[in-house]
C-alpha cells in the first residue's frame, strides 16, 4: 500500500515536471529517492545553483535537492555512489569561484529560510542547551539565525564572521574568521560535535572524543570528506551593547605594533581587553571602498580628508575595536576603555567611536549589503582575494601592495588584522603560515558591470595576479583563505605536510570523489554515470 502511493507521488511528481517545467527531466532514479524534501530542476532553482557571488563561474547542475531532514542528504549522497553523479552541499552559495557547484550534478541546497519554511517540512529548527551552554543547528542554518536562537536564552556564539547571511556548514568548511579570532580562535575550535554524512553516504557523529580524525578532517576540509548536518555550537552569556572605535594611522609599523599589542592582551581578564580586533587599509574614499563602514568618518558630515592625513604614500590605516559590555556595566567602560587606549599610536583627535546593540554591531555588513544593492552594486563580479600573511612579512607586503600595486586605487574594502596561531587547531585541515603570530589580508573587490564606477574584472584580476607574483618572488609564505587553485600541483603545496593526511582522509570518506568537486582538489571520477578514465 505505502508502495504503491509513493509509486502514484513519484508518477505525479514526474508528470509536475515535464508539465510545468518542461525541462529535460532528471535522471529517474533521483525521482524515485522519496524524499522528505524535494527535488527540482525548476528554471530558478537551477539558476540559483548554478551561480555564487564571486559572479565569474557558471556549472548547470542536473538537478536542485531541497532536503527537509539529514536522511534526505543520505539517500541522495548513497544514490551518487551507486548510479555515479557528484553532490554539493551549497551554504548560501556565497563562494567566489564555484566552490559549491556541481556540474552534471545535485546541488543539495542547504540553507533554509526559516520564515517561509514554517509550515513546510523544513530541517530541524536550532535547539539550545542553556544548562551546558551549546546549541545544536542544521548544517544549513545561516549564522543570523544561529544568533536568534541563542539570543533567546541569553546566550550567542563566541567567534563571528563579519557577515552573518553565510551558513554554519560553508564557515566550517573553511574557517570563519573574524575580530574575534585572536581571542577565541576561529568558528571551527568553537564547536564541540559534527553530524557528517560522509561522502560514502554514511551518517557519522564527530567530536574531539568520538571519530575524531572525521572531525578535525571537516573542519577547514573545503567539503571534501562529507556533508555536515549538524553541528554544536559553543555559547557564552550574551553581551547587551558594543563600544565600536576606530582610530587612524598613517605610519603603517605604529598601526601593526598596535594591533599586535592588543592581540597579545588575549590572556588577560575581560576587562583588560578589547573583544575585536581587526582594521582595514584607506586608498581611497568613497562608497564601494568604504561600504563597510562611510557612515563611520563623517560623524558631523566632514569626509575624510586623506591627503592631508597621509601626505607620504597617500595611504591610511584604521584601526578598528570593540569593546562589549552589559548594561550592569554601563557606568566603568568608558574608564575601560580610555586606559586602553592610551597605550596606542594613533593619529591624535582621529577616534571615532559609536554605540550600539550587541546584534546590531554584529549584523553590520548586512546593513551595508542593503545600500549596495539599493545601487545596483552587490550584484557584481568579485574577485576577492583572501591572504593569509605572516607577521615577518606584512611590512613588505604593505610596501609593495598597499602603496605601489594597488595604484592608489582600492575598488572595495581592504581589510588587514592579525591571529593568534595558537588558537588555532593545527589537527584541522586548514593551513595557515606557520609563525605565531599571521594576518589576514582581504581585498574584497568589486568590478565593473554597467556603470563606470568601478575598474574591470581584467584590471582586477590582473591587479591580483600581480599581488601573488610579488608574494611568491619575494618569498613571502602566504596561505591562501578561501583557496582556489587549477591543479593538483598547487592544491599539495597548498597543504604542504598536510596534504598527506587529506589525500587519506579523502580516500576513506569519499573514495568515489563524490562531494564538492567545485573545489577542484580532486576531480570527479565519474562522467555522465560512467567511471572516467582520466
Ligand atoms: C559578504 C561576505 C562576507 C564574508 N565575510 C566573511 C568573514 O568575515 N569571515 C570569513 O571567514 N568568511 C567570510 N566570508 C566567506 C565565507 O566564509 C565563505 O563564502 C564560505 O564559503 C561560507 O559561505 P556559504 O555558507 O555561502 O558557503 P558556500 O559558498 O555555499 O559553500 C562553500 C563550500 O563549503 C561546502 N559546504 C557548504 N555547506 C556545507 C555543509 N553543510 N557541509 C559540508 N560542506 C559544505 C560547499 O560545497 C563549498 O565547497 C564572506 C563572504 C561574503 C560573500
Ligand atoms: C521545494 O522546496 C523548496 C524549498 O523548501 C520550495 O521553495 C519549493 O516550493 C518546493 N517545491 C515543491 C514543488 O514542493
Ligand atoms: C613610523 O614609526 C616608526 C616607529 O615609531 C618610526 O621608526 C618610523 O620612522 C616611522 N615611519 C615614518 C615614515 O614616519
Ligand atoms: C585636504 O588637505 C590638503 C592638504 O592639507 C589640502 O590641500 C586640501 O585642500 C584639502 N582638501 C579638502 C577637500 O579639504
Ligand atoms: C599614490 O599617491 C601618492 C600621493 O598622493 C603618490 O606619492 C604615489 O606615487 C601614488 N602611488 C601610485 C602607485 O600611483
Amino acid at each position: 500500500m505505502v508502495t504503491k502511493l509513493l509509486l502514484a507521488a513519484t508518477a505525479m511528481a514526474i508528470c509536475r515536471l515535464m508539465v510545468t517545467v518542461g525541462l529535460p527531466l532528471a535522471p529517474a532514479e533521483l525521482l524515485r529517492l522519496g524524499v522528505d524534501g524535494n527535488i527540482s530542476v525548476d528554471a530558478s532553482d537551477m539558476e540559483a545553483a548554478a551561480v555564487d557571488f564571486g559572479g565569474t563561474s557558471r556549472a548547470e547542475p542536473l538537478a536542485v535537492l531541497h532536503p527537509a531532514s539529514t536522511e534526505d542528504v543520505v539517500k541522495l549522497v548513497k544514490a551518487a555512489n551507486g548510479k555515479g553523479f557528484t553532490v554539493s552541499a551549497r551554504g548560501h552559495g556565497h563562494s567566489i569561484n564555484g566552490q559549491a557547484q556541481a556540474e552534471n550534478g545535485v546541488v543539495i541546497e542547504m540553507s533554509v529560510r526559516r520564515r517561509e519554511a514554517e509550515k513546510r517540512t523544513s530541517p530541524p529548527r536550532p535547539r539550545v542547551n542553556e544548562r551546558e551552554r551549546y546549541v545544536d543547528v542544521w548544517g544549513g542554518e545561516l549564522w543570523i539565525e544561529v544568533l536568534r536562537a541563542a539570543l533567546e536564552y541569553g546566550l550567542a556564539p563566541k567567534s563571528w564572521t563579519d557577515y552573518l547571511y553565510l551558513s554554519v556548514g560553508g564557515t566550517l568548511s573553511n574557517a570563519g574568521i573574524s575580530g574575534q579570532a585572536f581571542n577565541h580562535g576561529p568558528q571551527i575550535t568553537n564547536v564541540h560535535q559534527l553530524d557528517v554524512v560522509t561522502g560514502r553516504g554514511e551518517l557519522m557523529t564527530c567530536s574531539d572524543k568520538e571519530n575524531q580524525e572525521l572531525f578535525h578532517a571537516v573542519l577547514g576540509g573545503l567539503g571534501q570528506f562529507g556533508i555536515i548536518t549538524r553541528a554544536r555550537i559553543a555559547l557564552e552569556p550574551a553581551p547587551h551593547r558594543v563600544r565600536w572605535i576606530r582610530a587612524l594611522y598613517s605610519n603603517f609599523s605604529e598601526f601593526t605594533e598596535d594591533q599586535e599589542y592588543l592581540i597579545s592582551l588575549h590572556g588577560e581578564a575581560a576587562s583588560k581587553k578589547f573583544d575585536y580586533v581587526e582594521g582595514f587599509v584607506i586608498v581611497e574614499e568613497g562608497l564601494i571602498n568604504n561600504w563597510r563602514s562611510s557612515f563611520f568618518f563623517s560623524p558631523r558630515g566632514h569626509p575624510l580628508n586623506i591627503s592631508s592625513l597621509a601626505p607620504d604614500g597617500g595611504v591610511l590605516y584604521c584601526l578598528e575595536i570593540a569593546k562589549n559590555y552589559l548594561q550592569s556595566s554601563a557606568d566603568t567602560v568608558d574608564q575601560e576603555i580610555e586606559a586602553l587606549m592610551k597605550k596606542l599610536n594613533f593619529i591624535a583627535g582621529s577616534i571615532f567611536s559609536t554605540d550600539l546593540s550587541y546584534v546590531d554591531f554584529l549584523d553590520r555588513v548586512h546593513k551595508a549589503e542593503l545600500k549596495l544593492r539599493s545601487k545596483g552594486l552587490w550584484d557584481v563580479p568579485h574577485p576577492w582575494l583572501n591572504l593569509f600573511v605572516p607577521k615577518s612579512r606584512i611590512a613588505d607586503f604593505d610596501r609593495v601592495v598597499f602603496k605601489g600595486i594597488l595604484g592608489n586605487k582600492s575598488s572595495g574594502p581592504i581589510l588587514i588584522y592579525p591571529m593568534n596561531r595558537k588558537k588555532f587547531d593545527d589537527q584541522m585541515s586548514l593551513v595557515t603560515p606557520e609563525e605565531d603570530i599571521f594576518y589576514l589580508v582581504a581585498l574584497l573587490r568589486s568590478a565593473l558591470k554597467g556603470g563606470d564606477e568601478l575598474p574591470t574584472l581584467a584590471y582586477l584580476n590582473n591587479q591580483n595576479s600581480q599581488i601573488l607574483e610579488f608574494c611568491y618572488g619575494a618569498h613571502i609564505n602566504i596561505k591562501h583563505y578561501l583557496p582556489h587553485y587549477g591543479t593538483r600541483h598547487e592544491w599539495m603545496d597548498h597543504f604542504g605536510e598536510k596534504w598527506i593526511q587529506f589525500h587519506k582522509m579523502k580516500m576513506e570518506y569519499d573514495p568515489q570523489h563524490v562531494l564538492a568537486t567545485g573545489q577542484r582538489i580532486f576531480p570527479p571520477l565519474f562522467r555522465d554515470g560512467q567511471v572516467s578514465s582520466s
